[in-house]
């Protein structure tokens, strides 16, 4: 039930009875591996995520879209484009953090990890397999990959392994190491005199730590409307593609019409663009997009409140911003708006 609950948002084949079967499975086997997955397990996990043979045409691995080098995000591009050749209605997160993370998804559709990893590998307009049993027969056709398995899990792959192992990787994905660490950490010099300062108006007048609380990861574990999927309904994506309206898709309660889950913060200077639907490309832009109180309507979040913001003020909460991860070593560029 919860495999076909959170496929509902994407056309595609409904699931089989034995691929919900599987998910219970899967569900199960990723607990068990969450209590302590081993070196070898987490190690075919990370092989895994870059192996284009988890799509049927060798296209896309998860890397594609989730890059490793980015944050396992995929910067500059706000709507992924599936194995259809469409662009999908949202834009990839970055996977730093996961563990803590949950339920997954912008509109929390998918309860498990285990059950989000099923989706793309499953979902017509992302990789596009048939089944989760025909990944693992792929995989089973490829001796060495077979001993890689045996050696992780004593037996060779199965839907439940290719899970299992996929999960372990992603619940080992921790965030960078960040100046903002090293402040907390009692380092006062690490965080610069703007990013301090951004700091201070992230508590205080701008409010954004009412959501994005101010330890681990920046979420709070809920979901806001802040405008954002209101406005994508005003303003349609040209290519026609539905978009998201966020938690009612899987409450039906009309409350949670375009409620998105707050995300993390960590890295997010290596990740735009920004909002589910990558409608924001900067995070300068971000900050004014806050400071002007949203995109008014009527069930925006009562914790967005407009507030007066300088030039040297949105600089300084950028500067926080771009704290709470490394320096990217290559500069990333904007992606262009829809
Ligand atoms: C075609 C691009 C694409 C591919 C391929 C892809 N993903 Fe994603 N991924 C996305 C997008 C877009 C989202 C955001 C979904 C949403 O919230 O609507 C996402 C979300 C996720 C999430 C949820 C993160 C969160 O914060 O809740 C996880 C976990 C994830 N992907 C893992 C994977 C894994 C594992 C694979 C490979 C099996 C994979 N992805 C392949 C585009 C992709
Ligand atoms: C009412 C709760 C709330 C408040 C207050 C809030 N945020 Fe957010 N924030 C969210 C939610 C929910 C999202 C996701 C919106 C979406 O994807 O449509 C988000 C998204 C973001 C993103 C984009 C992250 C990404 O990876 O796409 C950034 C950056 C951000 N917020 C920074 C801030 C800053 C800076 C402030 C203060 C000026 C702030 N937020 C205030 C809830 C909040």
């Amino acid at each position: 039930m919860a495999l076909a609950m959170c496929l509902a948002p994407v056309p595609g084949p409904a699931p089989s009875a034995a691929e919900i079967d599987a998910a219970g499975e899967i569900a199960a086997s990723a607990r068990i591996d969450a209590s302590g997955a081993s070196p070898a397990v987490v190690a075919l996990g990370a092989a895994l995520f870059s192996d284009p043979r988890l799509s049927p045409d060798g296209r896309f691995s998860c890397a594609s879209c989730h890059r490793p080098d980015a944050a396992f995000a995929e910067p500059g591009v706000a709507r992924q484009r599936g194995r259809d050749g469409k662009l999908l209605a949202t834009n990839a997160p970055s996977l730093l953090g996961l563990a803590r993370r949950g339920p997954f998804r912008h509109d929390g559709a998918a309860p498990t990890l285990a059950a989000q990893i099923a989706v793309p590998l499953l979902a017509a307009n992302e990789m596009a397999n048939p089944s989760l049993a025909a990944v693992a027969a792929r995989l089973a056709a490829d001796r060495a990959t077979v001993s890689d398995f045996e050696a992780a899990f004593g037996g060779g792959p199965t839907e439940a392994r290719v899970v299992a192992a996929l999960g372990a990787y992603l619940r080992s994905l921790t965030p960078e190491p960040s100046p903002f660490d090293r402040f907390q950490a009692g380092d006062p010099a690490a965080l610069s005199p703007a990013a301090r300062r951004g700091l201070t108006l992230f508590r205080g007048r701008a409010g954004c730590s009412a959501c994005h609380l101010v330890d681990g990861d920046f979420r709070d574990g809920r979901f806001h409307d802040t405008g954002i999927a209101a406005r994508r309904m005003r303003r349609p994506f040209p290519d026609g593609v539905r978009p998201s309206q966020g938690r009612i898709a899987v409450t039906g309660a009309a409350v949670d019409r375009f409620r998105v889950r707050t995300p993390g913060l960590r890295a997010v200077a290596r990740t735009p663009p920004y909002m589910h639907d990558g409608s924001i490309r900067t995070l300068a832009d971000v900050v004014r997009y806050y400071a002007a109180g949203g995109a008014a309507h009527a069930g925006l979040s009562p914790l967005i409140i407009p507030f007066a913001v300088d030039e040297g003020d949105v600089a300084d909460l950028v500067a926080f911003l771009e704290a709470l991860g490394e320096t990217p070593t290559v500069p990333v560029s904007a992606a262009p708006a829809e």
